[in-house]
C-alpha cells in the first residue's frame, strides 16, 4: 500500500499498549496514522472506537483502518456492519493474505489479549504489502454490499 495514504487505527483499553506499538512502528515506517482512540488503559466501550474507524472507511475518509480489541472479536462486529467495510480478523499471515487477494479485506482487526508484538507487526505488515486479485473476487464483494434488501443493516 502507499505510504501516502493515512491509516486510521483504533482500539479499546484491552489492546490500547499494543495499538501504541503498531503505531509507532508504523509511524517509523513512514506511514501516515489517524489515531481515533482510545488514548489510554482507562476501560471503555469497544463498539465506540469501532464505529468511528468503520465509518471513516465506509464513508471513504480512510482507505484502509486496523481495529483491536481484547480478542477482535467485538470491533470485527460492529466494523463489518458498515456498508462497504470488510473488515477481517486474523491472526495468522495464511487468513492475513487472503483477505487481502480474495477478500480486499479493508480493515484488518486484531486481538491484544492473542497476539505478541513481533507477530502483529507480521500480519500488519502482510496486510500492507498483499494486493487484492480483483477478477471472479471483485463481483463477489460488490455482492456483498449489494445484500442490503436481503437484511443487511443499512449505515
Ligand atoms: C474488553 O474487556 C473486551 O471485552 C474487549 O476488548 C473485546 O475483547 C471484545 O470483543
Amino acid at each position: 500500500m502507499d505510504k501516502c495514504q493515512p491509516i486510521i487505527i483504533g482500539s479499546d483499553h484491552a489492546a490500547f499498549e499494543l495499538k501504541e506499538k503498531i503505531k509507532a512502528w508504523l509511524l517509523g515506517k513512514g506511514y501516515r496514522i489517524e489515531d481515533a482512540g482510545t488514548h489510554s488503559t482507562a476501560s471503555v466501550s469497544y463498539v465506540e472506537y469501532g464505529k468511528k474507524v468503520a465509518g471513516e472507511v465506509s464513508r471513504g475518509h480512510f482507505s484502509r483502518g486496523i481495529l483491536l480489541c481484547g480478542t477482535g472479536l467485538g470491533m470485527s462486529m460492529v466494523a463489518n456492519r458498515f456498508r462497504n467495510v470488510r473488515a477481517a480478523l486474523c491472526s495468522d499471515i495464511f487468513s492475513v493474505k487472503m483477505s487481502r487477494v480474495h477478500n480486499d479485506s479493508n480493515i484488518l482487526v486484531l486481538g491484544g489479549r492473542i497476539l505478541g508484538d513481533i507477530l502483529a507487526f507480521e500480519l500488519v505488515q502482510t496486510w500492507l504489502d498483499t494486493g487484492f486479485e480483483g477478477g471472479r473476487h471483485l463481483e463477489r464483494i460488490q455482492s456483498i454490499d449489494a445484500s442490503q434488501g436481503e437484511g443487511l443493516i443499512p449505515v
